[in-house]
């Protein structure tokens, strides 16, 4: 009996509960609420004393009539029938006017370089109208992305948005990630996710490290052979690899464009070149022969810096790396090049001597050796309208102002860097390194490089030094996190290694520190993750870990 009577309890609870939902949600009566508290958080949410704006099928997006205005009101409209279940129709107007005589209600996008500095936007809601004006068309985009974000989760075709004005803009113009596609290999359609997922978190340089130890993954007209033999390598499952013809990368480079990301290619010289060399063992000191393997670990066989025939096949490398990205930068790696073949290589030797590259209290000759190579595919870059990136050993050779350092190992060679002049990205594996683990529950968690980068650490980072003068920190151009993939071989993986420390890596690049509070960042957190959620993405989902120490290993 008692059973029964609960039971009817629970019949009429839950009809009770349905019919509240339906009142609430139910037949488009009640709109879902959007909400600003969002990631990255916008700089200035001010609240205004005005009806909402409720985003329903009366909606028209009226956009300025350029390529950009349709693809940046295209995306909205996309966002809008994810949550909302239809696509709004666009009016694509060049001097637009909404007046009373307009039918529908006008979410209107337009650009006005005053309203913000570069890439930033204002969000106008209220008034009977949304108004999103960047100041660039970057700035409506993210102007977009920021009202997708508010929005929740699903609603039944309606969303209220309170009246507010929000205003935005990026701390640093440079908001990087890079990929490794040469320790495991990602399709072109995982590379594009991965772009849609850099979008979602306003970041815009894609940096594509192509070529390694471990594959070459960039198609080379010139040398076929490249991506044929040095494309693959003999796992104990058979062989392994892959690589991208040019249409695929002028494909992905599209696709980054419409959202604003620039994609930056590495080229790596002269260390990290065993697929180069393998597949042409002359380039090398000892002539080989060489393997490719999935072995990690700094490899003592380069390029040789002292044969004519390596600058030869650079040149022709980045001829045509250089025509098929039109990024303002090529990165050429410099990083992990031991000096062991140099010193025993006749060749290498005889540049030394020929160049004049004399140790000195600092640095060997060969360090020299090094640095001769960068200054001269930096020249070489240059002719092509293109500015180097180099991991931070690039400055202990020697090396022309304009070359940009990326500074990997800490700071502190961005440091010595902007004291130098240089412009700087800040990419330290103490902060930025997503091949580190997330968890210290390492046996829950996918393996990974060793080291500890939890959501809070990379929260935490500020990328400009204090110890810089205000001269000095204006190098600080931005900052970026690294995904390294010997561990990620499963796409799933590579994206619970990736989110959410992007969302952190946004905040950092969008806000400065004083405004950053970890517990609040957690909370809005949890509605960026309803988006993961409605993609798909893989992320992990314990925000929080206290962690006693930090332990950073060398790697
Ligand atoms: C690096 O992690 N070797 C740049
Ligand atoms: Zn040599």
């Amino acid at each position: 009996m008692q059973k029964t009577v609960g039971k009817l309890r629970l019949i009429a609870g839950t009809a009770i509960l349905a019919f509240t939902v339906s009142l609430i949600y139910g037949c488009g009566r009640q709109p879902a609420r959007a909400g600003y508290d969002i990631v990255p958080l916008p700089a200035e949410t001010v609240f205004r004393n005005e009806e909402p704006f409720v985003i329903d099928r009366s909606v028209i997006i009226y956009t300025y009539s350029t390529d950009n205005g349709l693809k940046n009101a295209s995306f909205l409209s996309d966002y809008i029938n994810t949550v909302c279940g239809f696509r709004p129709t666009i009016i694509a107007s060049p001097d637009l006017q909404v007046t009373e005589d307009n039918s529908g209600k006008p979410i209107l996008l337009s650009v006005k370089p005053e309203v913000a500095p570069p890439d930033g936007y204002i969000l106008e809601i209220g008034g009977g109208i949304i108004r999103i004006t960047g100041s660039t068309d970057a700035g409506v985009f993210y102007g977009v992305q920021t009202l997708r974000k508010a929005m929740p989760e699903s609603s039944a075709g309606r969303v209220e948005f309170p009246a507010a004005t929000v205003t935005d803009s990026p701390r640093f113009p440079h908001r990087g990630f890079m990929l490794d596609v040469a320790r495991s290999f990602f399709t072109v359609e995982q590379v594009k996710e991965f772009i849609d997922i850099m979008a979602l978190h306003n970041l815009n340089i894609f940096h594509w490290h192509l070529t390694d130890d471990q594959g070459w993954r960039i198609e080379i007209d010139r040398y076929p052979e490249l991506t044929e033999k040095g494309g693959f390598r003999a796992e104990s499952s058979g062989m392994y690899g892959g690589y991208y013809t040019k249409a695929d990368i002028k494909e992905v480079i599209a696709y980054a464009a419409d959202k604003y990301i620039e994609v930056i290619p590495e080229i790596d010289l002269p260390g990290h070149t065993t697929a180069a060399i393998a597949t042409y063992p002359h380039l090398g000191c000892t002539g080989g022969p060489y393997e490719i393997t999935s072995l990690t670990g700094v490899r003592k066989d380069i390029l040789c810096a002292g044969n004519p025939e390596t600058y030869t096949f650079l040149e022709n490398v980045f001829e045509e790396v250089a025509e098929l990205f039109p990024s303002k930068y090529i990165h050429i790696g410099g990083d992990e090049s031991p000096r062991t073949r140099w010193i025993e290589c006749p060749k290498c030797q005889a540049k030394i001597r020929q160049e004049g590259l004399r140790a000195d209290d600092h640095h060997t000759g060969e360090d020299y050796l090094q640095g001769y190579m960068n200054i001269y595919f930096e020249k070489f870059l240059k002719e092509r309208g293109k500015t180097i990136i180099g991991w931070d050993e690039i400055v202990e050779g020697g090396l022309s102002p304009e070359a940009t350092v990326m500074s990997w190992r800490g700071v502190e060679g961005g440091e010595i860097a902007a004291r130098a002049g240089h412009d700087v990205i800040m990419s330290p594996n103490s902060h930025l390194y997503f091949d580190y683990y997330q968890s210290l529950d390492v046996d829950n968690e996918p393996a990974a490089f060793g080291g500890y980068v939890p959501l809070e650490r990379v929260y935490h980072f500020d990328p400009v030094p204090e110890g810089l003068t205000p001269g000095e920190q204006k190098h600080i151009i931005g900052l970026q996190a690294n995904l390294w993939s010997p561990w990620t071989r499963d796409y799933s993986i590579a994206q619970y290694m990736t989110l959410p420390r992007m969302a952190a890596l946004a905040e950092v690049a969008w806000s400065y520190p004083g405004q950053r509070d970890f517990n609040d960042f957690t909370s809005r957190l949890s509605n960026l993750t309803k988006v993961y959620d409605n993609e798909g993405y893989n992320y992990r989902a314990e925000f929080f870990e206290i962690a006693p120490v930090y332990e950073i290993r060398p790697r």
